[in-house]
């Protein structure tokens, strides 16, 4: 029995780790997304238009990261792990290519901020060495799985939410839940990333990503037409900056489990899964309809 098995109950520990399934086809009827599909408002759609942007070439560069590993990867369960990650990884990236095509439609430049994206993951993979793209790619991993639980873990933060992008958000937390602890197993058993360079990777990510997040959203805002005195006011209001940071945010309630990445015997399996994960596995079963598997696991929030 390894440290991380030994340090946590072990029903816990069985809880939080599901199998990996890759769903195909996810049809999430885009045409019918509305511009402010975030409740109506613009300062949070477009902050969550921003960060899921992203996705499309941040997931390919996940995939190259892990990648970088298959001939060095000796266990056959981690091997099998590693296909299906790059799979769900690969489906995410469909689909929220099609959400950045709607983007485009409404004059955003994606483009410009795809290849600003591409060109620094592109650096990284080429300059930085294996071990810390990998160790990059872990710490990733860790802040999308926090951000299922973020954005699902409570009814209130997706209400008003179109059904549509939040069955596709809700997919989206459901996959990168079953697979959050695979680039970290390669990081820990195929590579020599040191403790120093998984720190340093998630100090880096969690500094950087939300503040190019934020920076793409008042792009995106100025581009609607809102004025840099509109956008300050709408960040100051309570559906601005505090509703991701103040102490009732949307980012409350997963700080622990952030600050547990610097832990020496942290694993992702250590903490428990979303608690309506089975949820949407149950509907999406039953029915075989991502948008309807979202409104249930929504449902089900706390
Ligand atoms: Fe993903
Ligand atoms: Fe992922």
């Amino acid at each position: 029995m390894n440290t991380i098995t030994k340090a946590f109950d072990s029903a816990q520990v069985e809880n939080a780790e599901k199998q990996i399934t890759v769903r195909k086809n996810m049809d999430f009827s885009q045409n019918d997304i509305p511009k402010y599909w975030f409740a109506g408002s613009p300062f949070k759609t477009r902050v969550a238009d921003s960060l899921q942007m992203t996705f499309p070439v941040g997931e390919r560069y996940f995939i190259e990261s892990v990648r970088a590993y298959r001939d060095d990867i000796t266990d056959d369960k981690l091997k099998s792990e590693v296909k299906d990650f790059i799979m769900q990884e690969a489906q995410h990236g469909i689909s929220h290519e099609q959400i950045n095509d709607l983007l485009r439609a409404q004059g955003m430049p994606i483009d410009k901020m795809e290849k600003r994206l591409k060109s620094i993951l592109n650096n990284h993979t080429k300059k930085l060495s294996r071990e810390f793209n990998i160790a990059h790619t872990a710490a990733t991993e860790h802040l999308t799985a926090l951000m299922a639980k973020a954005f699902f873990h409570y009814r209130s933060t997706m209400q008003g939410v179109d059904p549509n992008m939040r069955g596709l958000l809700a997919w989206h937390a459901v996959e990168e839940m079953e697979h959050r602890a695979v680039a970290f197993d390669v990081m820990r058993h195929a590579s020599k990333a040191s403790e120093a360079q998984r720190y340093t990777a998630m100090a880096l990510v969690s500094t950087l990503m939300p503040l190019f997040t934020l920076a793409r959203a008042v792009i995106m805002l100025r581009v609607d037409g809102y004025t840099s005195f509109q956008i300050a006011r709408m960040m100051v209001s309570k559906d601005g900056l505090p509703w991701l940071f103040a102490k009732e945010g949307i980012l409350r309630g997963i700080t622990s489990e952030y600050a547990d990445w610097y832990r020496r015997d942290f694993h992702p399996n250590m903490h428990p899964m979303v608690h309506n994960y089975q949820d949407w596995v149950d509907v999406y079963e039953k029915t075989g309809d991502p948008i309807e598997a979202g409104n249930a696991m929504w449902a089900a929030g706390y």
